[in-house]
Parts: C-alpha cells; structure tokens; sequence
C-alpha cells in the first residue's frame, strides 16, 4: 500500500524505486539515496513539513501553514498513508535494485 501511496502522490517529482527510474524531476533526491541517510526514516516521518512540501500537502490532523493555496497538485494524506509510505521506505533500505 505505501507503494501504491508513493506512485500517486510522490512520484511525480521524486524517483521512488526501480519501476519509475527514470521518472520524477533531475533535482528532487530518490527515495533510496533519502533513505541511504542516517536519518532517512526520519525525514519521511516529517517529510509533509520539510520544504518543499508544506507548500502542498495537506496532512491529517496537521494545520496547514499557510492559507495560500498549493503552489502544485494538491496532495491529501490520512496518517495511514504515512505510516504505509514509511514502512515503503523502510522497505527500500533493504531493496537490492
Ligand atoms: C512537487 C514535487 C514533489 C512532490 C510531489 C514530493 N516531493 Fe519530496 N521533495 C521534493 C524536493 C524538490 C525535495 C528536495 C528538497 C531540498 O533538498 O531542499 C524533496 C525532498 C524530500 C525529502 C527529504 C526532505 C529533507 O528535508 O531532507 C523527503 C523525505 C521527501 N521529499 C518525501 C516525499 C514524499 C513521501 C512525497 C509523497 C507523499 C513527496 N516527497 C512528494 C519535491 C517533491
């Protein structure tokens, strides 16, 4: 299911995993190299206030912060969408392509 969460809200800017290789934008970083970093999990669990994301995604429970409108295709996450795409993440950590 994270996958599945990563392919739509994700994979338009970001490389997730072997089967969008070649997609995502040149200078967004891919999931593996994230979570090739000490932190990665990390990041992931607080990706939704970490730059440049606030700007469009609407987290559950989380106040957005900033009434502006989305600067890019609106993404809406329940906490079982993030807890899905960590647990997807965490996942690549092992992945061996
Ligand atoms: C509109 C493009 C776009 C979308 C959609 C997007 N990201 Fe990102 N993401 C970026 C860019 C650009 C960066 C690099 C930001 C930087 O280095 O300053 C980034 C960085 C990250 C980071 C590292 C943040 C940090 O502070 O190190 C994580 C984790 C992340 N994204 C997760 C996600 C997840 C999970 C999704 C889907 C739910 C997602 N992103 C959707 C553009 C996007």
């Amino acid at each position: 299911m994270g996958r599945e969460v990563a392919l739509v809200h994700c994979a338009r800017c970001h490389v997730v995993d072997a089967g969008n290789r070649l997609g995502g934008i040149g200078s967004t970083p891919s999931f593996r190299l994230l979570m090739s970093l000490p932190d990665g999990e990390h990041r992931f669990a607080t990706f939704f206030d970490r730059r440049p994301h606030p700007a469009f995604v609407r987290m559950e429970g989380v106040e957005p912060l900033t009434p502006l409108p989305a600067n890019a295709a609106e993404a809406e996450m329940t906490v079982d969408d993030l807890d899905a795409l960590i647990a997807y993440a965490l996942s690549l950590k092992s992945a061996s392509d």
